[in-house]
């Protein structure tokens, strides 16, 4: 079932659209039309209702948000440094809005978008589907790019997101979903308690400022070593420089399933709160996934009286590597002119 509603105005007058995705177990979704949103995602658990994802009550609080709360994430989801990149020996500039870089996709990306919607599939697995173009040029990207973002709702719990892509030109292409989960419910605090498995031996260490040094290290004996079910308190707690630097979990992992022929979801890891029952597996076709704590954050107030603090919620942004662009050992992030560009991430939740 899907209900449709107005989640708010914009200052030029366009309405923000709100759209409720109910399964036949009685599991809801919303998603707003600015950014593609993912505003909530309530899970009937025996222990009650749970909201797994961050999220706020009103526009204004999303239009001033600095966290990418729940936003799908364009052209490029994470950082390029200097905003730098040449294509085709052509050089490159975009916009650098992070330490003199260019963070998930430059100021005005597509988080900040308002999204054309459309229901696809009302009964079951239902749908909608989230489009935009982005003008040739845009945070000085190369190519008018038209973009679609699919949520689908399965029966069986699974949030399916589809990522679909064409450009005039060559440029780059690199898209996300930025949802903070905490699967004991969004105002349950701290997720150090939560088990993490990654089937990933590898990452990619970076430099202060969240741009990889261009190795790609194994994770063996290190506190990025995920390969079995690990409590996030034991990475949050090392003291290792690549911990210490991002004051907490901020990093990607190459996911060992990746396959860049063929665009199947591909089994990236699980994670589990055995305080509430909630376990969610993640599937992408995508080659890396970036594990993001939640840092900076500092009484941030969200939805329902919820006030967010650092290490509280965990993003899971399933991506091509950071700054790819720049570093030739990494899967490349070229959408070729006239390409179809489709990736698939799918988040499969039990309670
Ligand atoms: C990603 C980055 C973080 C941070 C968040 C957004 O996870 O890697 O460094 O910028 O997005 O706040």
């Amino acid at each position: 079932m899907i209900k449709h509603s107005q989640f708010g105005t914009l200052a030029n007058g366009q309405i923000v659209d709100e759209y409720t995705l109910t399964n036949q177990q009685g599991v809801e979704v919303d998603i707003i039309s600015l950014g593609a949103i993912l505003k909530s995602w309530k899970l009937p658990t025996k222990n009650g209702e749970k909201d797994i994802v961050l999220g706020f009550d009103t526009l204004d609080e999303y239009l001033a948000d600095q966290s990418y709360i729940g936003a799908t994430v364009g052209r490029y989801a994470n950082r390029i440094a200097q905003g730098q990149f040449s294509l085709n020996g052509i050089q490159y500039q975009v916009d650098v809005n992070q330490a003199g870089n260019c963070l998930h996709g430059g100021k005005q990306g597509f988080h900040s978008y308002v999204w054309q919607a459309e229901v696809i599939s009302e009964d079951k697995n239902p749908s909608v589907a989230f489009t935009i173009t982005s003008i040739d040029g845009d945070q000085g990207f190369p190519g008018k790019i038209q973009v679609k973002v699919i949520y689908t709702l399965t029966e069986e719990n699974t949030l399916r997101l589809e990522y679909f892509a064409k450009s005039d030109q060559d440029t780059l292409f690199n898209p996300t979903n930025h949802s903070y989960f905490n699967l004991a419910g969004h105002d349950s605090g701290s997720v150090a308690e939560h088990q993490v498995l990654l089937a990933a031996s590898h990452y990619t260490p970076t430099d202060d400022n969240g741009i990889p040094t261009g190795e790609i290290a194994p994770v063996k004996n290190s506190p990025f070593d995920l390969s079995q079910m690990t409590a996030f308190k034991e990475p949050l707690s090392s003291a290792h420089p690549q911990i210490k630097n991002a004051n907490g979990i901020d990093k990607n992992w190459c996911l060992d399933n990746f396959n860049p022929i063929q665009k199947d979801a591909n089994y990236a890891g699980t994670a589990v709160s055995s305080a509430s029952g909630v376990e969610m597996q993640i599937h992408t076709s995508m080659p890396g996934i970036q594990i993001y704590t939640a840092n900076h954050f500092a009484d941030m107030k969200g939805k329902n009286g919820a006030i967010y603090q650092a290490y509280e919620s965990v993003c899971f942004e399933s991506q091509f590597y950071a700054d790819s662009p720049n570093q030739a050992n990494f899967p490349s992030t070229t959408l070729k002119a006239n390409d179809d560009f489709y990736s698939v991430t799918e988040y499969k939740v039990s309670f």
